[in-house]
């Protein structure tokens, strides 16, 4: 099996053997593993090659195996990729659901004519051989109002059926979800459209919830304006409160390098969400990518509601096992860490903590700011700041080159890539005092291709 072995190689965080990863797809618990599936490219790092899903399974959320391509893009219906999708398990069996995307030959503008958006069904019964494909909804299916541009089908289980919503671009150019049912997982009838005016040009991979009694509709919408505080990023992806039509529309992740997420319920009843830590159309590269494989997800995050409905995003618990020794940092105080690592520590006014002197998290008791002094260490990315008047603690979980910051309970959350020289890192702290474990790496095997 080929593997990249490269400098910047994640330890915590499911990276592509080679080539590139988008989407997290299928997430679920089935048949005693957890199964992330994502949206696969191996021939590539650039993520122009056609889009496979890959796989990786765990039983426990810290040490995975890679199992290989599950899904190629080999049928009239998906020829052009097997885009995102996600899964639902009945019957002993686990029922996938995604886009077959189609690239007609000849003069289109692949918007309004040109694309075939098919919703395509397999089932598996080991996570990993999968049944045929079925075709159960295509473009002639969906409202006349949708362009070509209709995908990434999210199903649950309600109120004794199964729903579906899928991402839209209407032909005005509007983002919207599209809401279908169905008795037996193959007859699908479309039951509505739900949006908000002037939200961008396109939804993509959307999600439907509840947590802490409230429901949520969650979104990556393409087009939304930029704000030196808000939508920094070239695409959004957040969650609307939907209890009474779709309101407090809150940003995922106010970092860099977040899209397209996806939420599963774990066995236990808890609501996880693993998001693509990368992005579509960024204006900066990934120096991995000269190494021949590109991106990574996030860690999985326990999704959880304040009593305001505002969500929360903690790292599993189960990445506690991942705890070696600590060390105290004082206010002042530089230290040399080895990555990976964790640095947890209450706030009780403004601060500073930089890495190597050169990505600096800054909280001047309205806005905190994550950037970058130097642009090599970033590799070109530069500011991403996140309103916040009050807050309580901080968490970093800071891998071989990425860092995901939790603030104030994991309500604001702001995630980056970086790339030191080294495993070994200085870490400052001014105004602040922290504690700082070292953390054991996550078991991966590689045992497909
Ligand atoms: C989001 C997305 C999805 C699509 C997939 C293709 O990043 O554009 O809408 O299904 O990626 O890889």
């Amino acid at each position: 099996m080929s593997f990249i072995n490269g400098k910047w190689r994640q330890q915590l965080h499911l990276e592509p053997p080679v080539g590139w990863l988008n989407d997290p797809n299928g997430l679920s618990f089935f048949g005693g593993y957890y199964h992330v599936y994502f949206q696969y490219a191996p021939d590539n790092a650039d993520g122009s090659g056609k889009k496979c899903w890959g796989h990786y399974r765990s039983r426990d959320m810290i040490s995975w195996e890679f199992t290989g391509i599950v899904l190629f893009p080999d049928t009239p219906d998906d020829k052009d990729g097997v885009y995102s999708g996600s899964a639902v398990v009945y019957d002993d069996t686990l029922h996938i659901f995604y886009t077959g995307n189609v690239k007609e030959e000849g003069e289109h503008d692949y918007i309004t004519s040109g694309r075939g958006a098919n919703v395509i069904h397999v089932t598996t019964k080991d996570g990993v051989t999968m049944s045929q494909k079925k075709t159960v909804l295509r473009n002639s299916d969906y409202p006349d109002f949708c362009s070509c541009h209709v995908r990434d089908p999210k199903i649950w289980r309600e109120g004794g059926k199964w729903h579906m919503v899928l991402g839209a671009r209407t032909l005005l150019n509007k983002g919207c979800v599209l809401f279908y049912t169905s008795d037996d997982l193959d007859k699908w009838e479309y039951m509505g459209t739900d949006s908000v005016p002037d939200f961008g040009y396109m939804w993509e991979c959307p999600d439907m919830f509840t947590v802490g009694g409230h429901r949520y509709l969650s979104v990556s919408p393409q087009g939304l304006e930029h704000f030196d505080t808000k939508y920094q990023n070239a695409f959004q992806s957040g969650y609307f409160l939907s209890d009474s039509g779709l309101t407090d529309f809150t940003e995922w992740d106010m970092g860099f390098d977040f899209y397209a997420p996806q939420t599963f319920e774990a066995p236990d009843g808890r609501r996880i969400i693993i998001g693509w830590f990368g992005i579509g159309d960024s204006a900066y590269t990934n120096p991995t990518t000269a190494l021949g494989y590109q991106h990574c997800l996030t860690i999985p995050r326990e999704v959880t509601a304040d009593e305001k409905g505002r969500l929360m995003q903690n790292p599993a618990r189960e990445l506690l096992e991942l705890r070696k020794e600590s060390r105290h940092l004082s206010n002042g105080e530089t230290a040399e860490i080895t990555l990976p690592s964790e640095l947890t520590a209450d706030v009780h006014g403004i601060f500073k903590i930089s890495f190597d002197g050169k990505l600096e998290l800054v909280w001047n008791g309205k806005i905190f700011e994550l950037r970058f002094t130097d642009k090599k260490y970033g590799s070109g990315i530069t500011v991403r700041k996140a309103v916040l008047d009050k807050f309580s603690d901080i968490r970093i979980i800071s891998d071989t080159s990425s860092l995901e910051i939790y603030l104030d309970g994991g309500r604001t959350v702001l995630g980056t890539r970086f790339y030191p020289d080294d495993e070994r890192v200085t870490v400052s702290a001014e105004g602040i005092s922290a504690e700082i474990f070292s953390l054991r790496e996550m078991e991966v095997k590689y045992l497909g291709e």
